[in-house]
């Protein structure tokens, strides 16, 4: 039986995954959910997998359930509490679903602990990737990635000679706005950008997949994850979502990872590799699929594509910035303070004025974070 905390377990990926735990009952007991301000999500959650505890790091959510929850069943209201959950002894997997750098201490600290780290929360990578990555070396931790290209691209490497990789590719629907004449996206409304075609995602990253800045931080999150040079790093567009990732190597073979678009795939691949488990996810029907398509990326269409770039041939410092400027914009335009291509204009003037050094502690992360959060207000101000 593995023990399993899951962080962000209000969440989309959280509901995906109590789904996946649901189906093995007999495999995963839960040691914790955590969630921030959806108690009522976090009540029908607890009354189905029978958590020893439930957290939820904002404490006036915290108060609605107590008295609610199952018998036995223990309350924490902050993100101490978050952070004891993912490094009790007793826990052996931490599901890392939290959305935003906001994850980070509560994952680091799963990962300092030595647990299983499955993690989809991709901007503990972008805002730290060399500090997690070099934590979970010297604690043995192992972490999995969650993300549907990172795991399509797990699963493309395994057996195979990390020296032969001449390209990860990761694939991209394109998001809503794919075929959209670039002139017409300044009057994208939130409600139009949450509407992605393939996948049912929580608000922040469909707004990501949209401006396809959600490509970029999964461009660094890989560079962290398959310790691989940005120079073989690229995207394609492929509208289908059926091809998650794909390793291209040195003699010419491409191996690809295929499967319907539904994150209880990755996410029962990163809760146990082998044997696999069942996930619940329709069977690829690849006859009556008919059709894969595929497109360059159009850096004019998506400029997050383009600021990328500098930010991988960069140091940690800028991936910082660009993480903390894009969580920043992208909720200014959800709660309709700016445009739509406003997202990626505000991360660009961040960028211009960020320091592009070495980061070497997770302080100096959480000073540039904060920095760069400032430095995107006020242009966001500039601009309302
Ligand atoms: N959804 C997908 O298909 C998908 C695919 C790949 C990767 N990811 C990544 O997985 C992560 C979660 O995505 P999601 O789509 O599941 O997001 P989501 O549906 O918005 O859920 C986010 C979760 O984080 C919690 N949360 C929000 N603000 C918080 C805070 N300040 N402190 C602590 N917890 C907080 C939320 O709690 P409350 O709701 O209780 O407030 C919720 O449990 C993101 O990093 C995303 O990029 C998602």
């Amino acid at each position: 039986m593995k023990r399993i905390t899951i962080l962000g377990a209000t969440g989309s990926i959280g509901s995906s995954t109590a789904d996946v735990v649901l189906r093995h009952a007999d495999q995963f007991t839960v040691h914790a959910l955590v969630g921030h301000r959806n108690h009522q999500r976090m009540l029908q959650l607890a009354h189905a997998l029978k958590p020893a505890w439930v957290i939820m790091t904002d404490a006036q959510a915290a108060a609605e359930l107590q008295g609610n929850l199952p018998d036995g069943c223990r309350l924490g209201s902050d993100m101490d509490a978050a952070v004891a959950a993912s490094t009790d002894a007793s826990v052996d997997i931490v599901l890392a679903a939290m959305v935003g750098a906001v994850g980070l201490p509560a994952a680091l600290a799963a990962v300092h602990a030595g647990k299983r780290v499955a993690l989809a929360n991709k901007e503990c990578l972008v805002t730290a990737g060399r500090l997690f990555m070099q934590a979970a070396k010297d604690s043995g931790a192992v972490v999995v990635p969650v993300d549907s290209e990172h795991a399509a691209v797990h699963q493309c490497l395994v057996g195979h000679d990390a020296g032969s990789i001449r390209r990860i590719i990761l694939t991209a629907s394109g998001g809503p706005f794919r075929d959209r004449e670039p002139s017409t996206m300044e009057d994208i409304t939130p409600e139009q950008a949450v509407a992605h075609p393939n996948w049912d995602m929580g608000a922040k990253i469909s707004v990501d997949s949209a401006t396809m800045m959600n490509k970029a931080l999964e461009l660094i999150e890989a560079r962290w994850l398959f310790d691989v040079a940005p120079d073989k790093l690229s995207a394609i567009i492929h509208p289908q979502s059926i091809i998650h990732g794909m390793v291209e190597y040195t003699d010419g073979s491409v191996v690809a990872q295929l499967a319907e678009p539904d994150m209880r795939g990755p996410i029962a691949y990163a809760l146990r590799m082998s044997p696999r488990l069942a996930s619940g996810i329709d069977f690829l029907d690849l006859a009556t699929r008919g059709r894969l398509d595929f497109q360059a990326v159009d850096e004019a269409r998506f400029p997050s594509m383009r600021l990328v770039k500098s930010v991988l041939a960069g140091a940690d410092s800028l991936a910082v910035a660009f993480n903390a400027a894009n969580e920043t914009a992208n909720q200014a335009f959800r709660d309709r303070r700016i445009g739509f291509m406003d997202i990626v204009r505000v991360v660009e003037q961040v960028m211009q004025g960020c320091e592009d050094v070495s980061v070497h502690s997770l302080d100096e992360v959480w000073s540039r974070d904060h920095e760069s959060r400032v430095m995107a207000e006020s242009h966001i101000r500039r601009i309302t």
